[in-house]
């Protein structure tokens, strides 16, 4: 198959590794109307759910395939037949079906989870390859812990996996171990080293355990690989998953990586706050692009700059990924231009001396009130012209 070599795919796992925090689980219309938003945000795979986990799950997994067309639908299995078998039932209506299968590859998921040796944990990853590729064309395969694994019988098992008829190979950090170096050099080495390589994507699938997700994802781009896994406010088992919306942002404000995606970017603040209701995780006011700071402007310092010229401290247009706008904070950190600013919004226009005073009063009132706001401002402004007459 002929892939744009620029073109990086979006695989969206919030409603499977997303859905696998406690708390989270949601009802099968419930992932439908998320499903339908994450196609709209134009997601090129979205993981539907583990079918044999449950039969809410395998439910889900048949509605969304009916309910949405546009993107690939995925079922996760693990390397056995039984799990196989579920997924296949599970996506007879979809358009483009995905088996997601695959098994650990880290020594330490060999011993110490599945008892076994690295000869028979290759052969069950080419026997599930082999068997699912019966029913379905597109499978993707998992070495999970990857990131942990022997490089050389990572290399191996890719390779073989390959060869027995999977599309795409993911290459799990599982546990969020890996520096994005080290995951970088990972991704590079199997394009390097694994013979069949071209027949397959690579994916990047990355956990958020040390906070470096997004780098372990963008350093697996730059050095191959072109689908990257992730989900809707970087939600996922313990720290969570790689956040899809931090990954395409960087794509497309350091265009020079030269990478795309077919990601409509202003729907991201309208799917995050619909993912965080329904999922009931609120999202942090921090959060990258979509927290609700991320566009607020509180320092004096940084209110000045902005208004002078708001690249002075605005990489994103908050238009460019649906916020409602940028918010100057009116806090005791501000400066008189920020004070200025929202006086004339409020249609104060006032002279030099008068905004002097009136910024010596929002001091003490900012002092004692967390963030001042036009009622608070409008207040003052009557109490200030009442003191004057
Ligand atoms: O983190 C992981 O290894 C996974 C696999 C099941 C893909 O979620
Ligand atoms: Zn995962």
């Amino acid at each position: 198959m002929l892939h744009d070599p620029n073109k990086v795919y979006v695989f969206d796992t919030t409603l499977r590794d997303g859905e696998q925090v406690p708390g989270c689980q949601l009802t099968t219309p419930e992932k439908i109307e998320i499903a339908k938003e994450l196609e709209a945000l134009g997601v090129d795979i979205i993981e539907a759910g583990f079918p044999i986990s449950s039969p809410g799950d395998f439910q889900s997994v048949v509605e969304l395939s009916k309910a949405v067309s546009q993107p690939i639908i995925c079922a996760l299995t693990r390397a056995n037949k039984g799990d196989i078998d579920s997924a296949v039932a599970a996506l007879q209506y979809a358009k483009r079906p995905r088996i997601h299968t695959g098994i650990g590859s880290s020594d330490m998921h060999i011993k110490h989870k599945f008892n076994s040796t690295r000869e028979e944990i290759l052969q069950r990853a080419v026997d599930a390859v082999k068997y699912a590729k019966q029913f379905v064309e597109d499978i993707e395969f998992y070495a999970e812990d990857a990131g942990r694994a022997d490089i050389n019988f990572l290399a191996q098992m890719v390779e073989a996996v390959i060869a027995a008829g999977a599309t795409v190979v993911n290459i799990p950090d599982t546990n969020g171990y890996c520096l994005p170096d080290q995951y970088g050099q990972k991704i590079k080495f199997l394009k390097d080293n694994v013979q069949n390589i071209d027949q397959a994507i690579i994916s990047v699938h990355c956990h958020n355990d040390l906070g470096l997700a997004t780098a372990n994802s963008i350093a697996g781009l730059q050095n191959g690989a072109r689908q990257i896994e992730g989900t809707i406010n970087g939600i996922g088992e313990r720290a969570g998953n790689t956040s899809i919306e931090e990954v395409v942002m960087i794509l497309k404000t350091h265009q020079n990586l030269g990478l795309n995606t077919n990601i409509n970017t202003k729907n991201f603040y309208e799917i995050s706050r619909m993912v965080s209701s329904q999922m009931r995780m609120p999202v942090q006011p921090n959060k990258a692009i979509v927290g609700s700071n991320a566009f607020a402007h509180s320092s004096g310092i940084h209110q000045d700059g902005f208004l002078k010229n708001r690249e002075n401290y605005e990489i994103i247009r908050p238009e460019d990924v649906g916020f409602p706008d940028a918010t100057i904070v009116l806090t005791a950190r501000s400066g008189r231009h920020a004070l200025k600013f929202h006086l004339e919004r409020l249609g104060h226009n006032l002279s030099k001396d008068e905004l002097a005073n009136a910024y010596h009063h929002f001091l003490t009132i900012a002092d004692r009130k967390l963030d001042i706001n036009d009622e608070d401002l409008s207040l003052m402004m009557r109490e200030l012209s009442s003191v004057a007459r």
